[in-house]
C-alpha cells in the first residue's frame, strides 16, 4: 500500500486490496467471496447496463478515539437498498447478507480505515446489479451484489465550511411518481449535467425543486436539505426525495437538543426566512450553506454560516460516528479490525 496522506483525502476511488461479491442465480444467493479484481466480466446484454437495472448504497466506517472501528446505522442501508430493488424489480440482498458483505470487505482492507484524528473515514459502496442478458425491457433473473471500500475526505471542499449553491430549474432530478426515493443510479445520470454546469459556475451542488410545480424545495443533487428556524428544524417531506440516513439521525438529535423537527412540504417562499440551512449525506455530512443562488429572480439567500444549530448538530453526529460520547439511540455497529 502507498502512502495515503489522509488529511488531505477528497472523496474519490483510492484502489485498496480487494472487494466483495455475492451472485444470484436459480433463485437463490451464493456464498460472499472476496477479489482482486476490480472490474466486473459482465454480458453485454446485462439489464443495468441497458436498462438501468442498479442500485446502490453509501455508508462510512470511523476509527474512534478509542480505538474501536464502528459502522454508522448500517443496518439502516441494507433495508434501503431493499426497497430500492423492490422498487427495480430486483433480487436484493438480506440485511444479514448485506452487513456479512460489507464486513467482509472492510476487514480485508483495515489498513485503509484512516486513523482517529484525520477527518477522513472509509466510506463503504455496496452495488447490486441485474446481469442477466435481456433484450426486451424486462427484469433479470441473476443479480451481483458488490461491496468495494474507499477511502475518503470530505465530499464538498474544505469540510465544515458553508458552500455556495444554485437553485436548479432546467433539470429535474426524478419524476413526480418515479425514482427519487431510491437510491438508484438512474436519479444521478439525470443530475450530471446540472451538476457538472453548478461547478463550472462554482457552486458546490445544485439544489432541486419539486418536479411538477417548482414550487417546493426538494433536495440537493448529493445530499439532502435542511432549514433551521425558531427552534425549529424543517426538512421537506417529499416522495421525490432520497431518505436521507443522516438526516433521519438529525431530526432525532434535533429533539436531543430540544428543537421541534417539521418534516412537511417546505415552499419556495420559506427559503428566505431560515436562520440556518445544510446539505446533509453520508459524504457531505453536514454542510452549512452560505449562499442559495436562483438564477430565475437573480435572487441569493445569504445565511451566516455555520450556524450555532448546525455546527451543535455537526459535533453530536461526529461525536457518535467517532465514539467521542454515547451511543444512546445504537446507531454504531462495531468491527473488530
Ligand atoms: N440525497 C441524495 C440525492 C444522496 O445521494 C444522498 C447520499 O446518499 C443523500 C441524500 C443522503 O443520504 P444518506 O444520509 O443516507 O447518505
Ligand atoms: C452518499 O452520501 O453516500 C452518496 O451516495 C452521495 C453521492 C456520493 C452520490
Amino acid at each position: 500500500m502507498s502512502e495515503i496522506n489522509w488529511g488531505q483525502l477528497g472523496f474519490g476511488y483510492v484502489k485498496t486490496n480487494c472487494n466483495a461479491r455475492c451472485e444470484f442465480h436459480d433463485g437463490k444467493w451464493g456464498e460472499v467471496t472476496l477479489t482482486t479484481d476490480e472490474t466486473i466480466p459482465m454480458h453485454i446484454a446485462a439489464t443495468c447496463l441497458h436498462y438501468g437495472q442498479e442500485a446502490f448504497e453509501g455508508l462510512k466506517v470511523f476509527r474512534g478515539v478509542d480505538g474501536k472501528a464502528r459502522f454508522f446505522r448500517i443496518e439502516e442501508n441494507a433495508r434501503r437498498m431493499i426497497n430500492s430493488a423492490a422498487y427495480l424489480k430486483m433480487e436484493a440482498p438480506s440485511e444479514v447478507l448485506f452487513i456479512k458483505a460489507c464486513e467482509e470487505a472492510v476487514k480485508a482492507n483495515a489498513e485503509f480505515l484512516p486513523p482517529y484524528g484525520t477527518g477522513a473515514s472509509l466510506y463503504v459502496r455496496p452495488l447490486l446489479l441485474g446481469i442477466t442478458a435481456e433484450v426486451g425491457v424486462k427484469a433479470s433473473k441473476d443479480y451481483l451484489f458488490v461491496v468495494f471500500v474507499t477511502p475518503v475526505g470530505p465530499y464538498f471542499k474544505n469540510g465544515f465550511a458553508p458552500i455556495d449553491v444554485v437553485i436548479e430549474r432546467d433539470h429535474d432530478r426524478a419524476a413526480p411518481r418515479g425514482t427519487g426515493h431510491t437510491k438508484v443510479g438512474g436519479n444521478y445520470a439525470a443530475s450530471i449535467n446540472a451538476g457538472a454546469a453548478a461547478h463550472e459556475k462554482g457552486y458546490a451542488n445544485e439544489l432541486y425543486l419539486d418536479a411538477a410545480e417548482q414550487k417546493y424545495v426538494d433536495e440537493f443533487g448529493a445530499a439532502n436539505f435542511f432549514g433551521i428556524k425558531d427552534g425549529k428544524y424543517v426538512t421537506p417531506n417529499s416522495r421525490t426525495v432520497l431518505p436521507s440516513i443522516t438526516n433521519k439521525s438529525l431530526r432525532t438529535l434535533a429533539q436531543d437538543l430540544g428543537l421541534v423537527v417539521e418534516d412537511r412540504p417546505i415552499p419556495y417562499e420559506e427559503i428566505k426566512t431560515f436562520e440556518e440551512t445544510g446539505a446533509c449525506g453520508t459524504a457531505a455530512v453536514i454542510s452549512p450553506v452560505g449562499n442559495i443562488y436562483d438564477p430565475k429572480y437573480d435572487v441569493t439567500f445569504h445565511y451566516d454560516a455555520p450556524g450555532k444549530v448546525s455546527t451543535q448538530l455537526f459535533t453530536m453526529l461526529q461525536d457518535i460516528q467517532y465514539g467521542r460520547i454515547e451511543d444512546k439511540h445504537g446507531w454504531t455497529r462495531e468491527i473488530d479490525i
